[in-house]
């Protein structure tokens, strides 16, 4: 698809669940902020799919809706190209939530790989909230609701996307041209390692460094870094495979030639961790604290971000509630029928 078409419409969210860091930056913070410039963007706070595994905590997603704006913001996300906008203040997208629902068997949920694995790391078991299950058709009905063409997203969202795409034909061939066909843009930087380089970096891992880190604990964050317990002396010959020191310099680091020559040192043996990790801690301060100085700015204003999550809704809803009313004619219901 050519991704230059200024009239495609992208649609990315987040979960108000915890504050965003390292791996959101790299795998689809970078890329919202540059596609604004090219595209009409919509980010959608989503605090009502956040219900589906925090229904007994809902004080945990409110506090954490302005936090989330603060980092958008902080980051380089610009309310005048993108609208920022809260899914719980939207009610088409619930209405067509429940529409869309009619259109996929609890078999074929039960099936999606990315809510198996999410079963399993909640430790559901047999309990499964129905919502948790059916969290892909909500996810279906916000990116068709925003008539999104394109959805960046990590590789792990992909199966959800795929999805939204089998509701969309489905729901096409039933009533005609109704919703628009998205497509998934995965991000092709890698997932970025958690610090304890056991899995990817994610807040429920406790592996993560938010981008609101301070700079001492960033600090003592990379000294915790996992390396290579078998590098014992500075002499020792070292690895650089599963290094989630050397992850970070691939990934962070902008003097690549530096990094190889770092590795062949590291690999030959006679460079320490606590070199490579002072340099690493630095090249990370270095990209956190313009962050650190901004977040700090619009937090100390929750009147404004409020303000800007107001006006993305609004026009969210104009949106959204003309899709609903599409679907709902297209569908035959509702008094147009009459
Ligand atoms: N499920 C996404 C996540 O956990 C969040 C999300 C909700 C989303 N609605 C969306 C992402 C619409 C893209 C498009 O990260």
């Amino acid at each position: 698809m050519d991704t230059q078409t200024k009239d495609l419409t992208i649609l990315t969210g987040d979960r108000p669940t915890g504050p965003l860091h390292l791996g959101h930056l790299v795998g689809s913070l970078e890329a919202r902020v540059r596609l604004q410039h090219r595209h009409r963007q919509f980010v959608l706070i989503a605090d009502a799919q956040a219900l589906t595994d925090n229904v007994a905590d809902p004080g945990k997603i409110g506090r954490n809706i302005l936090e989330l704006m603060a980092d958008y913001l902080a980051i380089g996300i610009d309310p005048n190209k993108t609208a920022i906008c809260l899914q719980s203040e939207i009610p088409a997208l619930a209405e067509i939530a429940f529409y869309l629902l009619n259109l996929v068997t609890v078999a074929r949920l039960e099936r999606n790989p990315t809510v198996r694995e999410e079963i399993r790391d909640r430790g559901f078991e047999r309990n499964i909230p129905a919502g948790f299950l059916a969290y892909p058709v909500s996810q279906a009905a916000d990116i068709t609701a925003f008539d999104a063409a394109l959805v960046p997203v990590g590789a792990d969202q992909l199966p959800v996307i795929e999805q939204a795409q089998e509701i969309v034909r489905r729901c096409n061939a039933l009533f005609g041209e109704t919703l628009t066909m998205p497509e998934a843009i995965i991000s092709d930087t890698p997932r970025l390692v958690g610090i304890d380089g056991a899995g990817k970096m994610s807040k429920s891992a406790g592996n993560a460094i938010a981008l609101s880190i301070e700079a001492d604990a960033l600090v003592e964050a990379v000294n915790r870094m996992y390396t290579d317990p078998g590098h014992i002396r500075v002499s020792d010959p070292g690895r650089v495979e599963g290094n989630v020191v050397f992850a970070y310099l691939d990934a962070f680091d902008p003097d690549k030639e530096e990094v190889a020559r770092l590795m062949a040192h590291y690999r030959a043996g006679g460079l320490g961790d606590v070199a490579l990790k002072r340099r690493l801690a630095g090249i990370l301060e270095e990209l956190l604290a313009p962050i650190r100085e901004r977040r700090r700015r619009f937090a100390s204003d929750p009147a404004q971000l409020l303000a800007i999550l107001k006006a993305g809704t609004e026009k969210a809803n104009g949106i959204a509630s003309r899709t609903a009313l599409r679907l709902r004619r297209n569908m035959g219901l509702g008094f147009s029928m009459l």
